[in-house]
């Protein structure tokens, strides 16, 4: 079927409609991939900080629909055989966040599969042109996860700007047919879409996270490294991560040096609410555009609410 909105990207993956799903880690499982391109977008499985064991499971869960996988770079770099694995189940493409592309680019380009990358400057938007990435996501500071400190409304025209031959995708706060609409306007072959889908049937978080995320407004996120220092993972700089406010963040985000000397304490206390669902101590990992997410749906019911608002503002 043709695509209603011919763009560079849909041409790219001969897709219906220039949606994507962010590879979110433990979010993106291959049913969510699936379900977002069986509606006529891109869906991509969170491959986030490697297991080998679960991203075999996800591939198999993902059936026969073309769909993409993503890792965050700096730690795909403690684990680069997991890039081989990902070759192995010839994904529509590889999508690599936060980090030095560098060392993969050349083994994803000899394998023949296009390669995203997502920057959050226009500094890296140009060195990801310069290394050879077929596709840059430009993702602004709205976004839930990981990410910086540019917002997305002139981030996006920037590197459309200074990126020209290369398709650029939006990110950062879009989740419904408005920001779909804006970001074609700003000169995006696309969007890329995470917080819209946290709050998803498909999704792999627990329902209480579900239940948090529809209930917040956009004034109730933080970015913050406060779940990084949690959970010891040591994330580089300048990246910070975006979540809802809670009573873990309300003790914690203003007082780092406390949190490490209660480490083990904390961290066994974070895992421990991870596991119930308490939202109340572990993260709620959605953008600022969660406030206007009002309630959990299918993942293709999503994709075609948003094309279908897209092109009724477009004129289409
Ligand atoms: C729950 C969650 C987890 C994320 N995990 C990752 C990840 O593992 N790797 C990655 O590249 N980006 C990750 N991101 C960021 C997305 O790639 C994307 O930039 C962001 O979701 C877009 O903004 P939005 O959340 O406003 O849609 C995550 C985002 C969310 C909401």
């Amino acid at each position: 079927m043709p695509s209603v909105f011919p763009t560079p990207l849909t041409k790219m993956f001969g897709i219906r409609l220039p949606i994507m799903l962010a590879p979110m880690a433990n979010v993106s499982g291959g049913a969510l991939a699936a379900a977002v391109t069986h509606a006529g977008g891109l869906g991509f499985i969170g491959g986030g900080y490697g297991d080998r064991d679960w991203l075999t499971s996800q591939f198999a869960a993902a059936g026969n629909a073309s769909i993409g996988v993503g890792f965050i770079t700096w730690s795909l770099a403690k684990q680069p055989e997991l890039l081989d694995l990902a070759i192995d189940h010839a994904p529509q493409a590889i999508f690599l966040s936060f980090g030095d592309l560098r060392p993969f680019a050349a083994r994803v380009k000899r394998a023949d599969i296009p390669l995203i990358a997502q920057v959050q400057t226009l500094r890296d938007a140009i060195a990801a042109r310069e290394e050879g990435a077929d596709v840059i996501v430009a993702q602004g500071t709205e976004a839930g996860g990981h990410g910086a400190s540019r917002g997305t409304l002139s981030l996006v025209p920037e590197v459309v700007d200074a990126c020209a031959g290369v398709p650029v995708v939006a990110a950062g706060g879009i989740v419904d047919g408005r920001g779909l609409a804006a970001a074609l306007m700003l000169g995006a072959a696309g969007v890329l879409c995470g917080t819209r889908f946290v709050a998803s049937a498909e999704s792999l978080v627990h329902a209480n996270v579900r239940t948090a995320a529809v209930a917040a407004t956009g004034d109730d996120t933080l970015r913050s490294s406060v779940f990084d220092v949690a959970r010891n993972i040591d994330w580089p700089k300048p990246w910070t991560m975006r979540t809802l406010r809670n009573g873990f963040t309300a003790q914690w985000a203003e007082d780092f040096d406390g949190l490490r000397e209660n480490a083990g304490r904390e961290a066994a206390r974070y895992a421990q609410a991870r596991e119930a669902g308490d939202t109340d101590v572990a993260a709620v990992i959605v953008g600022e555009g969660i406030g206007l997410v009002h309630e959990v749906a299918p993942a293709a019911q999503l994709v075609r609410q948003m094309a279908d608002e897209a092109i009724r503002l477009l004129g289409r």
